[in-house]
């Protein structure tokens, strides 16, 4: 838990120890925090292993944990760069031995896993713990996030086949996370004992005073063939924080022109409003982290699903709710947390058409 939110979470309950007074005060205006409430809140775990709770997991175990409810996105073996940058690759033995991932110093090297940046081990219990899997965030029970976590471990060779990782020797895991000694906190950007000496942060502006360039030079930017490779970024916003995902189904810029070429918004005027996609349900339900309207994801398109089940919707409203692999591939489906009702309202939207 962030070091704000605790106090004010302390303070809370110490409002609420003012229990009688309080709603004397403001009679009808909220209650007391439970115990119970504020734990379910303070699940962060430490580098110090602060807050990890107790229990264990197997590599084995793991390997099945992964294959139903974490390959779909991140790959069999962790590899997979569809849904996000991968997560297992480019550590080596020697890193282990170091602490330092060699690959990170090589500008040639095609990308960043998870595994080469990670320092600590319980950044990465911590976060499958509160965030993953990414549809269904801390649903995983504990033993659950022990295996799974051994489990990738395993696949960065950085624990063996047979391994149980458990409260006990997550400390000795961590004396071979590959990037260990590869954080550098000598850099004054939060405070710590480097401020206490005459660390300066590694910037180092020049305010300009005079004949200042105007332009900004750019010196990456995203290819347009690659802008809406995940489909479009502003359907797949997340549902809490301030960050709103581009409009990638058009050109950057906005151009209204390139609107009248997206075929779906040319439909969508002559389509009829109750065959209209339901996009709130897709993705309050995150579906949309796996389906695009009209390309494939990780899943069908919902054009292609529509077009091979039109008029089935009882059996997409089951299929919705149940997942399954091998009507388009080997990548499985996996089976979603949604109501009956809003399956069934997907489903008959898909089965008279899908219209965008
Ligand atoms: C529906 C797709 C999906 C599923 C299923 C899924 N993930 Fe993820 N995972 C993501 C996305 C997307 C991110 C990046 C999220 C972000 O940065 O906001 C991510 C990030 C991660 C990261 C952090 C990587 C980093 O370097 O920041 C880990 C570790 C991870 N996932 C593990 C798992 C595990 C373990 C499971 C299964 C229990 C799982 N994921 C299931 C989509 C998924
Ligand atoms: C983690 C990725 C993922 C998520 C999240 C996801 N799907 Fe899928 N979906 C797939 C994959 C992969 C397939 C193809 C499965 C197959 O080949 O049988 C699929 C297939 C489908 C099908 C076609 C089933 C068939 O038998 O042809 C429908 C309908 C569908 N998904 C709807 C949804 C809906 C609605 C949601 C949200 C509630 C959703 N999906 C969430 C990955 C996902």
């Amino acid at each position: 838990m962030s070091r704000f939110l605790k106090p004010a979470l302390a303070a809370l309950a110490l409002v609420a120890a003012a229990g009688v007074q309080a709603q004397g005060k403001f009679p009808g205006i909220g209650r007391a925090a439970t115990p119970a409430e504020v734990a379910a809140w303070d699940i962060d775990v430490r580098p110090d292993f602060k807050g990890l709770p107790k229990g264990s997991g197997s590599v084995a175990k793991g390997m099945e944990v992964w294959e139903g409810k974490c390959a779909s996105c991140h790959g069999v073996f962790g590899e997979s760069n569809e849904v996000f940058s991968p997560l297992v690759g480019g550590t080596t033995e020697e890193d282990i031995k170091s602490g330092r991932v060699a690959n990170l110093k090589r500008s040639d090297y095609p990308g960043r896993t998870t595994l080469m940046k990670v320092a600590t081990v319980s950044t990465l219990w911590d976060y499958i713990n509160r965030a993953m899997p990414w549809n269904a965030p801390k649903s995983l029970t504990t033993e659950e996030v022990y295996s799974v976590t051994a489990y990738l471990l395993n696949l960065g060779r950085i624990v063996p086949d047979d391994f149980v990782l458990s409260d006990r020797n997550i400390a000795e895991v961590q004396k071979r996370m590959p990037n260990r000694n590869g954080m550098a906190t000598a850099h004054a950007m939060w405070p710590g004992k480097e401020l206490q000496g005459a660390a300066k942060p590694d910037v180092a502006a020049t305010a300009c005073m005079a004949n200042c360039p105007v332009d900004a030079k750019v010196t990456s930017i995203l290819p347009d063939h690659a802008r809406n490779n995940h489909g479009n970024l502003a359907d797949q916003n997340r549902l809490v924080g301030p960050q709103r995902g581009a409009e990638t189904a058009k050109p950057a810029g906005g151009a209204v022109a390139a609107v009248a070429a997206r075929p779906q918004q040319v439909a969508q005027g002559a389509a009829p409003a109750a065959g209209k996609m339901p996009a709130d349900l897709l993705q309050k339900n995150t579906c949309t982290a796996c389906h695009a309207p009209d390309r494939k994801l990780v899943g069908p398109s919902w054009a292609d699903v529509a077009k091979k089940h039109a008029g089935k919707g009882d059996y997409l409203a089951g299929k919705i709710r149940t997942g399954g692999s091998g009507v388009w591939g080997n990548i499985p489906m996996p089976p979603q947390s949604i109501s009956a009702e809003e399956a069934n309202r997907i489903a008959s939207w898909l089965a008279s058409g899908g219209a965008p």
